[in-house]
């Protein structure tokens, strides 16, 4: 079976008011230095690779005091046109849940609440026929149940064992094709590793040390990969399996944990 890319439709919030003010997860360090202004650089290169690619991208307003709202994935969860509203764990980002729920409510789409934290895609994820569905860290294991209730697709529950590896995107990204994900093995349960075996046998496994760089952290169209350039391990593999690959750099994102793929909410009509 060939890889066929398919023209994608994406959510994403300029780094405006971006800063590592907090610390909630391992990854960020707010005693340490950012450059703002090349932050905002990185986070346009990436729009510009998705439209370059073919890709609608959608801009919601970041608002000031929301440091981390550059990380549309955990906006919300959209399939089949359905929106389901997140929840966050911290209080820190709680502020953005009811500003991606209004821009989508905005756009016409019907908007579930999320009763139970679920930080969006951060956690939850569409791959074939299934809805794959991280917990652990952030979102909660009865939110998977509301998952399965408002999209009607069976999910899929993955439990995360490592705290650097804390929204099932750093873990885990969804690929075209036979393969289905990539994954690092070590960042599930031995319980969660053998559902992934079994789910996806043919999947690409990942070196630790392009985790590290969070180098999971992807957007797949289909046969196109755009990954953090420091993943070269990763980004090798994907093209022995017939995947092309573009390398980013969020260098700056990444010190409050995160890369290409928590800039980015898909949109499925
Ligand atoms: N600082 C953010 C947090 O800890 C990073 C979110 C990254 N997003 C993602 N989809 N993994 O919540």
């Amino acid at each position: 079976m060939p890889l066929r890319a398919s023209a994608r439709h994406y959510l994403m919030c300029r780094p405006t008011y971006f800063a590592v003010e907090y610390a909630i997860n391992p990854w960020m360090d707010p005693t340490a230095p950012v450059d703002a202004d090349l932050a905002v650089r990185q986070w346009a290169a990436l729009r510009r690779t998705y439209l370059d690619l073919g890709h609608t991208v959608d801009l919601i307003d970041p608002l000031p005091g929301l440091p981390d709202m550059v990380f549309a994935a955990n906006g919300a969860t959209v399939v089949d046109g359905r929106v389901l509203a997140v929840e966050f764990r911290d209080p820190q980002r709680a502020d953005e849940a009811p500003a991606y729920a209004g821009w989508f409510a905005r756009a016409g789409f019907e908007v579930h609440e999320a009763k139970l934290v679920n930080e969006g895609e951060g956690d939850i994820l569409l791959a074939g026929d299934h809805i794959l569905a991280g917990t652990g860290f952030r979102t909660t294991h009865a939110a998977h149940a509301r998952v399965q209730e408002v999209f009607g697709r069976p999910v899929v529950t993955l439990h995360l064992v490592d705290p650097r590896f804390y929204h099932l995107d750093t873990a885990l990204c969804v690929l075209g094709g036979e393969a289905g994900v990539a994954y690092l093995p070590e960042a599930f349960s031995p319980g969660s590793r053998a559902v992934l075996r079994r789910l996806f046998p043919d999947a690409v496994l990942a070196d630790p040390r392009d985790a590290a760089v969070l180098g999971l952290n992807a957007v797949c169209d289909g046969a196109r990969v755009v990954l953090p350039a420091q993943a070269t391990r990763l980004s090798a593999a994907l093209r022995e399996r017939g995947y092309e690959t573009i390398g980013v750099d969020l260098s700056e994102l990444r010190k409050a944990g995160g890369g290409p793929k928590c800039c980015t909410l898909e949109v499925r009509r």
